[in-house]
């Protein structure tokens, strides 16, 4: 079965203390109101992992890294590897983000990397993939998202592309209160997901599409209504616990 998934990506948001209490509030929400067949991801900044992780029920909330090093340790300066993610008790990672892309240069060939090292390290990647709004007005999306995914995926075995979630995010949907609509969310999901089964088969049709891009609790339910459309990698939104368990019931 194809497992719902509602991730928060919290960005560079949230202070220590902010990020607890925010924690904890989504915590109680999800406890006392959540759809209990979603498998609910916060993604804090890497400073507050830990402590998320302390203070969440894990079975019904699980913590994710924004991002990892192509590298396994050593000299890097700066940078925070799969491992300590897991270490730290994450379960999940996001990769490829297009502000990750567009402003720290990460390109399909390191994320192919960076998936790869996640998998080593039992987390299981968010990787996003999505084309902006040139590419989407010369009707050049699919190219770029099946570029996406050939580069960084389709080198992998079955047994580790089992275990990858993808987040189609259309980038000029990314904080600018312009929604994908239904339709084109779904034709996009229903492309990647046939380029996943004719590549790695059945197994694909259990891959959890989650969609990202000014996601909200009055738009979630048109969204998540989708065939090909498994929940939501949710930024803005999930920065309120109302608004985060609002999509979390979208379905
Ligand atoms: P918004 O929900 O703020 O548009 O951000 C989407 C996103 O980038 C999630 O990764």
């Amino acid at each position: 079965m194809r497992q719902k998934i509602v991730a928060g990506n919290w960005k560079m948001n949230t202070t220590y203390q902010e990020g607890i209490d925010l924690a904890i509030a989504i915590d109680k929400a999800v406890a006392e109101k959540g759809d209990k067949n979603v498998q609910v991801v916060v993604a804090p900044p890497f400073t507050h992992i830990a402590e998320i992780n302390k203070v969440v029920n894990n079975e019904r909330i699980s913590v994710a890294g924004q991002n990892c090093a192509t590298e396994t340790s050593g000299a890097y300066t700066g940078e925070v590897s799969a491992e300590m993610l897991w270490s730290a008790g994450a379960d999940f990672v996001i990769l490829g983000h297009s502000e990750r892309r567009s402003y720290y240069g990460e390109t399909n060939d390191m994320l192919k990397i960076k998936v790869k090292k996640a998998l080593e390290f039992n987390l299981t990647p968010i990787y996003c993939v999505g084309e902006v709004l040139e590419e989407r007005e010369a009707n050049k999306h699919f190219d770029v998202i099946k570029k996406q995914l050939e580069t960084v995926l389709f080198d992998l075995s079955d047994e580790e592309y089992k275990q990858i979630v993808i987040a189609y995010e259309p980038v000029w949907a990314i904080g600018t209160g312009k929604t994908a609509s239904p339709a084109q969310a779904q034709e996009v999901h229903k492309f990647i997901r046939d380029l996943l089964v004719a590549k790695f088969g059945e197994t694909a049709k259990n891959t959890s599409i989650l969609y990202g891009g000014s996601c909200k609790p009055s738009n979630a339910k048109e969204l998540f209504a989708n065939p090909d459309v498994d929940g939501g990698l949710i930024g803005g939104a999930s920065l309120t616990a109302d608004d985060f368990l609002g999509i979390i019931n979208g379905f």
